[in-house]
């Protein structure tokens, strides 16, 4: 059995009217507490420093996730808060109707684009699971600039940099054969989505994020499986922000989370010789001489 209430199963409408779980309930909540399993260090590392945690779930849907988590670890707790923020208005209204029936009392709800939402000062957590398109840049956007320690997101379908990949002109200087990568639609579309997702994970570490990529495994229903972990240690990383210029510079493309935080690409300069330019370290390390942020 999963680790769900039995009330808040009914509430899910997850359990049948004899009060079993059918297939489909049991998978769903399997694929729930997988994912809860990989954020449970975030949200025990948030509510350990911060009892009155504010946790975002951007483009909730159903509110599934919102349901699981609160019970799981805001429930018994003294404090912290879980805002719920989605476009359709129906659904805001049915979740909503839900945690009034559960108690869930710290759990709100914002009919809103993640964009234009009304955000609290100061964010914890942000999740945002198959947000469609920029749509998960724009949750990025809201956990960098309202601090957030942890950010987890799984990206949905992406079209914007696969269409900034058609109109772009060769880098000057370069031979041409980067362009064979992204020359066929099909082509274009996947090399857009891992593209899109190099730059997010990029971009939250030249904000100062540790950054983990993994797959969400278990998460059959769905084809868009990469999940992108970032636990802000730092302010900023100034090597991370020179490799993500340089690649915007390289790649010729302007995804609206880079756009959006004014990440501006690299001046290329042809190296002398004619040659190639040298390989950038790899990203991934730390910068210790940056002081982590206040509070911390
Ligand atoms: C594929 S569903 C995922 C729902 C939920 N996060 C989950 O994983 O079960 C995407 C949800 O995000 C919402 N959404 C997409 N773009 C949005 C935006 N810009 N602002 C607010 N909600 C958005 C959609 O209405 C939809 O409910």
């Amino acid at each position: 059995m999963p680790d769900q209430s039995p009330a808040l199963l009914r509430e899910l409408h997850l359990l049948t009217r004899e009060g079993n779980l059918n297939a489909d309930a049991l998978r769903k909540l399997k694929q729930v507490n997988h994912l809860m399993g990989l954020l449970r260090p975030a949200v025990e590392d948030v509510l350990s420093r911060h009892p009155d945690a504010v946790m975002v779930d951007a483009g909730s849907g159903n509110a599934y996730l919102g349901f699981v988590l609160y019970e799981l670890f805001l429930k018994n707790a003294l404090g912290g808060s879980l805002l719920s923020i989605e476009g359709r208005p129906e659904l805001t209204e049915r979740a909503k109707g839900r945690a009034e029936r559960l108690g869930f009392d710290r759990m709100q709800f914002q009919t809103a684009h993640i964009d234009t939402a009304r955000y609290p000062e100061r964010i914890h957590l942000l999740m945002a699971l198959h947000a469609c398109d920029t749509a998960t840049d724009d949750a990025l956007v809201a956990a960098i600039r309202h601090g957030a320690d942890h950010v987890a997101v799984v990206p949905c379908c992406q079209a914007e940099v696969a269409a900034q990949l058609k109109e772009r002109r060769p880098v000057a200087g370069g031979s041409g054969s980067m362009s064979l990568l992204y020359a066929h639609a099909w082509h274009r579309r996947e090399f857009g989505s891992h593209l899109t997702n190099v730059i997010r994970a990029l971009t939250l570490e030249a904000f100062g994020y540790q950054v983990t990529v993994t797959e969400l495994t278990g998460w059959e229903h769905s084809l868009k499986n990469e999940l992108i972990l970032g636990r802000r240690v730092h302010r900023e990383n100034r090597r991370a922000r020179v490799q993500l210029e340089r690649l915007l510079a390289e790649t010729g493309v302007a995804p609206k989370l880079t756009r959006e935080l004014g990440v501006k690409p690299a001046t290329l300069s042809t190296p002398a010789g004619g040659g190639e330019a040298p390989e950038p370290e790899a990203p991934g390390g730390s910068e210790a001489a940056n002081p982590p942020p206040a509070g911390e």
